[in-house]
């Protein structure tokens, strides 16, 4: 999450600043944008060093972001979304690999990491349009916005639609036209990802068991669980092994559960387990770039291959940008088939405390900043 008034960006983003760059292809092409900008400074949250929450600061004089490629776009941010990979960042996580995003090609020998600005989930409106860029407009709601809901509520969408989207179309297979007498198991249904497959299965009419705290049990049964499992009562795989198998489970939860979780499958069935929760990022931080990849690679092949021989598939979920997707999504929200779970709405001031919510965990869907309203910052 960015905690700045700007807002700089590849692809769908948020940022706790008031403007952001963002493309939708994410295509990487060099310069430039249509017009020129008078403004050089933002109000932004910064951190000028990994660490605690103590390292955010507040500042009126961050860089105001400028247009690297031609596929990008600055957005006025309105609000935006926090993701536990955000608290993160902050402390450092994913150093090596999202100071590789920052610059792909290794050209801006002058850009440090610091000042950085957090965030990756945002609703806002378009300012500027790089010169490549033929979707958007001056003005748009990016992605584009579902109509029916507020840049609050809005920014509450992107990232885990997305991570949804590709943890159960690309990865899992699954689609509007193939959910129906599917039996799917969500491991860690009450945060924001969960919130979002739930509603996203129902209304592709899938059946979906899922496991969370017994005070979230009415919850997630009202965005349209339709079975609910307490995993603070005992070991959930004795419950759950107790049920009939599953098509897919997406796991949001990690830890010992691919101990004991894959048995849950169909077997020769084409039955998958997707888990969001790999060691990707930690072997890039520890091992660097290419090293850390090749592991990630020989583990999650490893892993693939042991599993393939009890009949069922393992795989890695990521987050995935997705213009398309969120298209679909926004078809979805504004349909009345998925609605964003707001658990909490803080000021632009309140950046920190909205950054210790997140990090006490427990989340009942998501965390939203509101960076400005109706074009003043708050
Ligand atoms: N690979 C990727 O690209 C990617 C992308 C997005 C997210 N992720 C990861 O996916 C996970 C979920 O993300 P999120 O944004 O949904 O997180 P979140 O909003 O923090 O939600 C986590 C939820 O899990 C619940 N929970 C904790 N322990 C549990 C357990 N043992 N069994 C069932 N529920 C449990 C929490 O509530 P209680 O503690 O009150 O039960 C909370 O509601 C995170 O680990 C995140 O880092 C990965």
């Amino acid at each position: 999450m960015n905690f700045a008034k700007r807002f700089v960006c590849r692809k769908v983003a948020i940022h706790l600043s008031n403007s952001h760059v963002v493309s939708r292809s994410g295509n990487l092409r060099r310069q430039l944008s249509t017009s020129s900008r008078s403004m050089t400074v933002m109000p932004a949250w910064v951190i000028d060093k990994y660490g605690t929450n103590d390292v955010l600061r507040f500042t009126r004089n961050a860089s105001f972001p400028t247009i690297s490629y031609p596929n990008e776009v600055l957005i006025k941010v309105f609000a935006a979304g926090l993701n536990p990979l955000d608290v993160g960042m902050r402390s450092g996580y994913g150093a090596v690999t999202m100071s590789m995003k920052r610059d792909p090609l290794g050209m801006n020998q002058s850009s440090s990491e610091f000042p950085l600005v957090l965030g990756r989930d945002v609703s806002g409106v378009i300012m500027e349009c790089g010169l490549d860029v033929k979707y958007f407009r001056e003005r748009d709601e990016i992605s584009l916005k579902p109509k029916s809901l507020s840049h609050t509520e809005a920014a509450a969408v992107p990232y885990v639609a997305a991570t949804a989207w590709s943890a159960l179309v690309n990865t899992g297979g699954l689609n509007k036209d193939n959910c129906a007498c599917k039996r799917i198991l969500i491991l860690g249904g009450s945060g924001g990802v969960g919130t979002f497959a739930i509603q996203m299965l129902k209304a592709w009419g899938a059946h979906v068991t899922v496991t969370c705290s017994q005070d979230a049990e009415r919850f997630v049964r009202e965005l349209g669980a339709d079975h609910t499992v307490d995993y603070t009562a005992g070991p959930v795989e004795e419950p759950l092994g107790a049920l009939d198998k599953f098509d897919l489970i997406l796991d949001n939860i990690g830890g010992d559960a691919e101990r004991w979780a894959l048995t849950l499958l169909k077997p020769w069935s084409g039955a998958k387990y997707v888990t969001l929760v790999t060691p990707f990022l930690q072997n890039t931080d520890r091992l660097g770039l290419a090293d850390g990849m090749m592991k990630t690679a020989l583990t999650v092949g490893g892993k693939a291959l042991k599993h393939l021989a009890s009949g069922v598939h393992y795989r890695w979920g990521f987050f995935a940008p997705s213009g398309p997707a969120l298209d679909e999504v926004r078809d979805m929200v504004d349909a009345g088939q998925i609605r964003p779970v707001v658990e909490e709405t803080f000021g632009f001031s309140q950046v920190p405390e909205a950054m210790e919510k997140v990090e006490k965990g427990h989340a009942r869907g998501k965390t939203v900043v509101q960076v400005s309203q109706g074009g003043q910052d708050l």
